[in-house]
């Protein structure tokens, strides 16, 4: 004889309970006081033969606790894969980093230069980086075979027949000078940024490239005192208005007279340490120069620099090894 017990067990063990609502449909089918199957047991205890009634009640009771221990199991399983899902997110992890690309320092400190240097009335030049050996020397009054030549370890390339001088990687913006010349006539007042090459040996204070802004004033009756204001106005605008700067005699092939401009750098601590650092060379155009681009050395006077842009953001910045540059490690360049 089927026993309805038996029946509704099979039943039971068999329903698979795989989220919240099959727990619920379970609870209402098999426990749920109303219309529930094993409440339903109950009631026909009535119907049976007293001596018959402990015995399937014992059982209803048995199966009850079965069906509850089955909701309860699942239910707590539900739970624990629940929150496995969840662990999936670790709340505790650093949020995810947004990187954000930056304008290296070298750009910075060389357009802070032009910036300035435009308020100061210089428009903008810039020449090719290779070369002619007359544009990067003879024109500058470097005699040819002059030792002046020396003062700048050149990268030579191969020349185009054996007729021509090999063309140069600029050692210099200087050759900048003499194409502006070239194509325009004074009055001139313009700076020349950009890239040199030095075959040198590299350490933390050279580098095989490195950068450098050239300026250039021709007019009739311009001065050496000229010179100096506009320094002082670049310098008070770069390294602050208590800047102190001393002029030094030099000497550059393409200026007469020449001079290099050194800083006053104060030490951290401050007191009285210090020490010169230098940042640029400058002087009046040499009449041999103007002679070369046919501007009249009798009616026009000029004056011309260069800085290194590389020294100016070592000393903004406090960098003492020009190698970072050029290393691109983030960790650097995400300082600025
Ligand atoms: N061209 C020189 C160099 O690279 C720097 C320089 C010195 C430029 C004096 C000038 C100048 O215009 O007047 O070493």
């Amino acid at each position: 004889m089927p026993d309805e017990i038996e029946t509704l067990r099979e039943e039971m063990e068999a329903t698979s309970i795989e989220n919240e609502e099959e727990a619920e449909a379970f609870r209402i089918k098999f426990l749920g006081r109303n219309q529930g199957a094993i409440p339903a047991l109950f009631d026909q205890i009535e119907d049976l033969p007293p001596e018959e009634r402990p015995e399937f009640g014992r059982r209803v009771n048995a199966l009850k606790e079965q069906a509850q221990e089955q909701l309860d199991t699942a239910r707590a399983r539900l739970e624990r894969e629940q929150q496995a899902g969840a662990a999936d997110i670790d709340l505790t992890l650093p949020g995810r980093r947004d990187f954000q690309g930056s304008t290296h320092p070298l750009t910075q400190t060389m357009e802070q230069i032009l910036r300035i240097l435009r308020g100061l009335g210089f428009t903008t030049y810039e020449g090719p980086e290779i070369e002619t050996d007359w544009h990067n020397f003879t024109a500058l009054n470097f005699p040819p075979d002059h030792p002046a030549r020396d003062m700048q370890d050149t990268f030579f390339l191969d020349a185009a027949s054996e007729d021509e001088e090999p063309p140069v990687l600029r050692t210099h913006t200087s050759p900048g000078q003499i194409r502006i010349m070239q194509e325009n006539t004074p009055p001139i007042r313009v700076a020349v940024p950009g890239r040199v090459y030095r075959n040198e040996a590299i350490s933390y204070k050279s580098f095989c490239l490195f950068h450098q802004v050239e300026l250039l004033y021709v007019d009739e009756g311009v001065t050496m005192a000229q010179l100096k204001q506009v320094l002082y106005s670049l310098a008070r605008a770069l390294f602050g208005d208590d800047v102190t700067l001393r002029f030094r005699p030099s000497y550059f092939p393409f200026t007469e007279p020449s001079a290099e401009v050194d800083v006053w750098w104060e030490d951290d601590e401050g007191e009285d340490g210090g020490q010169w650092m230098e940042i640029l060379g400058c002087g009046m155009v040499h009449p041999n120069v103007f002679d070369s681009v046919d501007v009249d050395p009798e009616r026009y006077t000029g004056y011309a620099v260069g800085m290194g842009v590389e020294r100016m953001a070592m000393l903004r910045h406090g960098i003492d090894d020009i190698r970072v540059f050029y290393e691109n490690d983030v960790r650097f360049l995400d300082q600025f």
